[in-house]
């Protein structure tokens, strides 16, 4: 897979203004013919992104004009592949935002957990997981405070993405010696076998707690009882309609009460205090107010589907 990491895609630090591209012209035939070959509707996506990402593939050579490269990517299987792989950014890192995990480790998970009786498993959603790293980030901490707190339940991570590349890498669970360096070494002893050459992969007593499917946030029904939704780093990419319909699939899966997380730079927009209280507004914690949201019209859909590894885009001739 080529994904390469942009340090524009870090969209803490730029607005969308600063990261704009010129638009295509051939965009709207581009997001058609990956729509119809791929499954994956790109107009929910912001324009200035998909521009610039596409217009990147074309100055590695990929193709000497935009109408040559809608051309190619009618012909070339494997290139539209990829170009949806790009177009998703799935850049991810275990523990990203440190302080955060250490604030579900110390606080959030520890609360979700007390007094919880052994026949309710703590059900947590990682949305929009790309390679697994966030989902077994969260698996840890939670199996470490249920430990520390004697919680004799079960404890699931739900991880689902669009890309189904990404999913099989997660599932798979082997990761490289620079992205296991952001594991604390007591949870990489526990959790990980070393490999040889640096790289770590995922010891079972962790990855039976995670269970990869893919899923689209904006199309597929809701996961439900959910204790903890954690959607970070995805609503960013999303037209203002489509964070509303990602939102309201996040708070329909929520238990009464139940805690979402999002990304260091989005917010729940007009849902504040009408369908999700404040609980932490610099950690981008909230929590769900008990309130049935309008249904919106249903979107693309994938159908969950546990991912078996290895598989690839569903991209048709
Ligand atoms: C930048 S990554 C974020 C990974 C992780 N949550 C983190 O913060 O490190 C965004 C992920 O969202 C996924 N994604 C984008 N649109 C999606 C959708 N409609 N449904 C599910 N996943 C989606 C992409 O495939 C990508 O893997």
């Amino acid at each position: 897979m080529d994904h390469p990491i942009d340090p524009r895609d870090d969209l803490s630090q730029w607005s969308e203004d600063e990261r704009a591209a010129p638009e295509l012209v051939e965009l709207p035939s581009i997001i058609e013919l990956l729509r119809r070959r791929c499954g994956v509707d790109f107009s929910f996506y912001k324009v200035p992104t998909l521009s610039r990402r596409i217009s990147q593939r074309m100055a590695r050579g990929e193709a000497t004009s935009p109408q040559a490269y809608l051309q190619r990517l009618g012909d070339d299987d494997a290139e539209r592949s990829a170009l949806c792989s790009d177009l998703l950014i799935n850049v991810t890192e275990f523990f990203r935002d440190p302080a955060v995990f250490t604030q579900l480790a110390d606080e959030v998970l520890p609360d979700l957990l007390r007094g919880r009786d052994a026949a309710q498993e703590l059900r947590i959603w990682s949305a929009g997981c790309a390679t697994g790293e966030e989902a077994y980030s969260l698996a840890m901490l939670a199996l470490d405070a249920a430990g520390r707190l004697g919680f004799h339940g079960n404890v699931k991570v739900f991880a689902t993405d669009l890309d189904a590349d990404a999913l099989a890498q997660g599932s798979r669970g082997d990761y490289s010696a620079e992205s296991v360096a952001a594991v604390p070494e007591a949870l990489l002893r526990r959790y990980f076998q070393r490999q040889t050459g640096g790289g770590a992969r995922v010891d079972p007593s962790l990855r039976r707690h995670v269970v990869f499917a893919q899923h689209n946030l904006l199309g597929d029904p809701p996961f439900t009882r959910i204790d903890l939704a954690v959607c970070r780093n995805l609503l960013i990419y999303l037209k203002p309609a489509a964070q509303i319909k990602a939102l309201s699939h996040l708070h329909a899966a929520l238990q009464p009460h139940g805690l979402l997380l999002l990304g260091s730079s989005e917010t729940v927009g007009d849902f504040e205090s009408r369908a999700f209280s404040v609980v932490d507004r610099s950690s981008r914690l909230f929590r769900k107010q008990s309130v049935s949201l309008p249904r919106l019209p249903d979107g693309p859909t994938l159908g969950a589907q546990a991912v078996p590894a290895n598989q690839g885009w569903p991209c048709r001739r």
